[in-house]
């Protein structure tokens, strides 16, 4: 026990043996200088490791939709075809629509074709059943004087939603305007996407392009769509803008700028051939004089834009940059393990370099012991396992080793 305590107490140092070999040495130094040139290289060039980073970027969009469209003879504006109106970051332009109007509560013959019928008990199997136009009361009703079909309760007379309709071709000319201010709340940082260099001249004749205008803030219907790899005639769907923000604030103010990028995000109905395209439903209502409601019914098919915004900013800092550079220096010290491994076993006179650079030291376990833990690896110090071995025992652990 004594012994063991009077073995705790005591200070190892390391003692150095050189060796002078060309083929070790020159193995050494490449490995060094390889593990030095990716710490500086990767690590604080390109990953920036001497930065404490702001993920946490907080933005607001506005949008804004310009353009004419002619739909059904009718002049298509802004308030026709946008939706929200209120130029949020998520909108939709409305390409085609399929109005029904003059709605009112009342009964009438569905309009779909499943609901064909020819006496009352083929309607009553759809009783309950939901996906028709209103609820069905389960007779089967002339929906005109050749065909029947079964009768619902609802706003009449059902919606026509089979018709084929050509989209409002005049949005691929329309203009989205972005206004996009962000702030990194760790450094207390704002910029916008007006960029300082950007005139009011500039913006009233601007459309981005990846090319020659990547900071204007006006974006045309059809670009986008084709940056985002869509064929304009047959879409509906959801299309990504994205704005990124990699700001490095080491450097001046005007490195700081957003990057446009576009997808389409409902790639998954682009495969499948049921329920393609986006389309949603709403209504406008009136009163007639005797109060009773109608309403005009619109099926709207539409492309619905979502900015999404996100970035982050590096600046430096002392303790990143300490952690990294111990973890740099901590980490050339691999190169050693690895010269060790082929000093000790593939150069020649390897069993001479093993004598000098392990010294037998008294043992008080068994030799087979020993030799187990000398052939575990010659790069555990036999001294140290024997310190732990006389630490463990006491408290009735046993190192096992083989
Ligand atoms: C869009 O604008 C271009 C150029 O002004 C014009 O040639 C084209 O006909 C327009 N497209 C539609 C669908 O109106």
């Amino acid at each position: 026990m004594w012994s063991c305590i009077t073995d705790f107490f005591t200070y190892e140092t390391t003692k150095s043996v050189v060796v002078k070999s060309w083929t070790i040495g020159i193995i050494n130094r490449v490995v060094q200088l390889l593990i030095i040139t990716y710490f500086i290289g990767w690590v604080f060039l390109y990953e920036k490791a001497y930065q404490v980073r702001d993920t946490a970027i907080e933005s607001s969009v506005m949008t804004k939709v310009k353009g004419f469209g002619i739909y059904n003879d009718k002049v298509m504006d802004v308030a026709d075809y946008v939706t929200p109106t209120q130029g949020a970051s998520v909108f939709c332009i409305i390409t085609k629509l399929i109005t029904t109007e003059n709605q009112v509560q009342g009964y009438c013959p569905e309009s779909e074709k499943k609901y064909t019928c020819t006496q009352d008990s083929d309607c009553t199997k759809h009783l309950n059943k939901p996906g028709s136009y209103g609820i069905l009361t389960g007779k089967c009703v002339h929906f005109n004087a050749t065909i029947k079909m079964c009768q619902i309760k609802g706003w009449c007379p059902a919606e026509i939603d089979t018709i084929k309709m050509t989209p409002m071709m005049e949005v691929e000319n329309f203009t989205i305007f972005i206004k996009n201010s962000i702030r990194f709340p760790t450094f207390n940082y704002t910029k916008g996407n007006f960029l300082p260099t950007i005139t009011g001249d500039y913006i009233e004749k601007c459309n981005f392009d990846m090319v020659n205008n990547t900071y204007c803030p006006i974006f045309r219907v059809g670009d986008v769509v084709r940056y985002a790899q869509q064929n304009f005639s047959k879409l509906g769907g959801v299309i990504g803008i994205k704005i990124g923000w990699m700001c490095d604030l080491d450097k001046s103010d005007d490195e700081c700028n957003p990057s446009y990028s576009f997808t389409r995000l409902d790639a998954m109905s682009q495969k499948t051939a049921v329920s393609p395209g986006y389309n949603f439903r709403f209504a406008k209502y009136y009163k007639m004089e005797n109060g009773t409601d109608y309403r005009t019914l619109a099926k709207a098919y539409a492309i619905r834009f979502d900015v999404l915004v996100n970035g982050n900013a590096g600046k430096f800092n002392m303790i990143p940059t300490l952690i990294n550079m111990v973890a740099a220096f901590t980490s050339v010290g691999v190169g050693t393990v690895l010269c060790d491994i082929i000093l000790l076993n593939f150069l020649k006179g390897a069993d001479q370099y093993k004598a000098k650079k392990f010294e037998e030291v008294q043992c008080f376990w068994p030799e087979s012991l020993n030799h187990c833990i000398s052939f575990i690896g010659n790069q555990i110090n036999t001294k140290t396992v024997a310190h732990y071995f006389c630490l463990m025992s006491p408290f009735g652990v046993f190192l096992v080793v083989c």
